[in-house]
């Protein structure tokens, strides 16, 4: 594996291994081992075109506890408003020896445009592309599920899939990245996936994908989820007129209080509730929800560099495990 696209077309094995590769790393910053010398000397750099907390930090922490340098690079205050192209930025990069890109780009298919390109030699990450994908996102996600399944079932070995698990996503999937890197990952890892949401807020082409999609959150809710993942309301991305009533959007969709109570009253004691951030709270998630023992918000962020890790090593340590992903095909 070259580059790390999609989830979309990632095997089984390559997923297992990552998560894999994940559990060991997970051992440096938690324990007393702060740094691991595997990318020394190595440079790895986070080009960022759209705003991150979460993502961009957890990839510069990442990188700095396998003893990589980083470069850090956002687009504010670049010469990208000067009208640089993507081009002349990776081929800028290319010249300051990146060996990994990490990308967050507005443009679905801008990281796999750079992938494909002759521009630069370096791993390319995506970090976010448009409404396409963020296929780190749902890797800390599967991670997350993952541990908590092998908690209920006391299963944690190597190789552990999510078969059995229903995993209910819910919101703006039309404007959702994470939630269709979660589709196709969750999948892949055997779990059964729900979508509830807006008819307006759900993708042409939605009934195609590898789930059941309900347009009421409490019938979704009746099925017994294993994990509800809320999605963020992507204003950013919606004509003004499209954009939903929040109190509207909030009573039948939003996870609030009385959803939260509705699982102890359904008895799904080991349901959790999920948010890849930002929140908006009082909106898509209460502060109850997002604050509960339920919620693996925090661990979700906390695991995000431990999969971040696991990424990197696996790029740029030449591991050929997998042969999926090929440099030259653009995802
Ligand atoms: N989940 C996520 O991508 O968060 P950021 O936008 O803060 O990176």
């Amino acid at each position: 594996m070259k580059h790390l696209l999609s989830t979309r077309d990632l095997s089984a094995a390559s997923a297992l291994r990552l998560l894999d590769v994940a559990e060991e790393m997970s051992a440096v910053g938690e324990r007393e081992i702060k740094k691991l010398p595997a990318l020394r000397g190595r440079t790895v750099v986070n080009l960022f075109f759209e705003d991150s907390t979460r993502t961009r930090i957890s990839f510069e922490a990442a990188a700095k506890r396998l003893s990589a340098d980083v470069i850090n690079f956002v687009a504010k205050g670049s010469s990208v408003s000067k009208g640089e192209s993507l081009k002349d930025t990776a081929q800028t990069l290319e010249a300051m020896s990146a060996d990994a890109v990490v990308i967050r780009h507005p443009a679905s298919g801008a990281p796999a445009r750079l992938a494909a390109s002759d521009w630069i030699d370096a791993a390319v990450i995506n970090a976010g592309d448009g409404t396409h994908e963020h296929p780190t996102q749902a890797l800390l996600d599967a991670f997350t599920l993952r541990r908590h399944w092998a908690r209920i079932g006391g299963n944690a070995s190597p190789g552990t899939t999510l078969a059995g698990m229903k995993v209910l996503i819910v919101g703006d999937v039309l404007h959702s990245r994470v939630a269709r890197s979660n589709v196709w990952l969750l999948t892949t890892l055997g779990a059964e996936v729900l979508l509830a949401g807006p008819p307006t807020l759900m993708p042409v082409g939605v009934g195609a994908w590898p789930c059941t999609v309900f347009y009421d959150l409490d019938v979704a809710i009746a099925q017994r989820p294993d994990a509800v993942m809320m999605l963020r309301l992507q204003a950013e991305r919606m004509n003004a007129a499209f954009f939903p009533s929040t109190r509207e959007y909030s009573r039948r969709w939003g996870f609030d209080d009385g959803r939260l109570a509705l699982l102890d009253i359904m008895g799904l004691d080991d349901t959790v509730i999920m948010h890849p951030g930002p929140m908006n709270r009082g909106l898509e998630i209460s502060a109850a929800a997002a604050d509960s023992p339920r919620s693996t918000i925090l661990a979700q962020v906390r695991n995000g560099v431990s999969v971040r890790m696991a990424a990197l090593y696996l790029l740029l340590s030449g591991d050929t495990h997998d042969d999926d992903q090929h440099d030259d095909e653009p995802q």
